[in-house]
């Protein structure tokens, strides 16, 4: 490991981590261009990237990765853009499988699933049977996904529960919502991370990132390392979350 890994990794207070991080990768067609390459060139090598945030991830001991890999929004791109990334997607999950079992991680999608092509939808729900018994680390996929579908979707569930007679309308809670939404049974992130220089949430999240700590980084995702990792792990560990409460309350607990 070089001196300054080791440096970044020792500044990283374990008792502290956060449990969740979601990580909005962006940046791979611009990585791409930059370099004359397709956009595509740039998708491949954000899979790169994919694996080192996982197998960091995994090995502080963070439960849960949840990586925004495809928007509801993203079906607009070319159809050749979305045919290759979803072939990507497929030969990585095929690929990945198997490390994904050696390093104890669960495999785990979020969002509108049905519209997958069928063999990337069948290769997941493969996956995610073949490692739904690992309890290292959960790796979310958001896959068509975006938080105004979840929350419509979520609304739409309870709607029925209510048309059913199985729910009152006056017992809806934080808790009954949260159990329609897709995340459910998932702490909320913490630390949300969000590469390229954009400054924008882009429909990933919208309810669960309510008190979420966000962290930008300049680097496009197929340049985004362990170092980058770590670093927004310590700027996370230096501020102060508060919850709408005042720092010296914060101080007495
Ligand atoms: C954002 O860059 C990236 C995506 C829309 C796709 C992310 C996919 C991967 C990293 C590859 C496969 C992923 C997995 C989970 C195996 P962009 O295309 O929006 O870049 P731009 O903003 O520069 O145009």
């Amino acid at each position: 490991m070089s001196d300054k890994r080791m440096d970044l990794k020792s500044r990283i207070d374990p008792a502290r981590l956060p449990g969740h991080v979601a990580i909005i990768m962006d940046g791979n067609g611009r990585w791409a261009k930059q370099r004359g390459k397709p956009r595509t060139f740039g998708h491949h090598n954000g899979v790169t990237s994919v694996r080192e945030a996982a197998e960091t991830a995994a090995e502080l001991g963070i439960k849960y990765l949840t990586l925004y890999a495809f928007s509801t929004e993203n079906w607009n791109r070319p159809k050749l853009e979305t045919d290759a990334l979803m072939s990507l997607l497929l030969k990585t999950i095929h690929k990945e499988t198997k490390t994904l079992n050696k390093n104890n991680i669960r495999l785990n999608a979020i969002g509108n699933l049905q519209s997958l092509p069928p063999l990337t939808r069948k290769m997941l729900e493969k996956a995610m049977n073949n490692t739904a018994g690992n309890d290292r680390m959960t790796l979310t996929l958001a896959l068509s996904y975006s938080a105004r579908w979840e929350l419509l979707d979520a609304v739409k569930k309870i709607g029925k529960r209510i048309g059913e007679g199985e729910l009152d309308a006056d017992d809806i809670d934080q808790s009954v919502f949260e159990a329609s939404l897709q995340t459910h049974g998932m702490p909320d992130p913490e630390l949300l991370i969000r590469t390229s220089g954009e400054y924008r949430i882009s429909n990933f999240l919208l309810w669960q990132i309510a008190y979420s700590e966000l962290y930008f980084s300049p680097k496009f995702w197929p340049d985004f390392r362990k170092d980058d990792l770590y670093e927004a792990l310590i700027d996370y560990q230096n501020r102060e979350r508060r919850f709408g409460k005042i720092s010296e309350q914060i101080k007495a607990d």
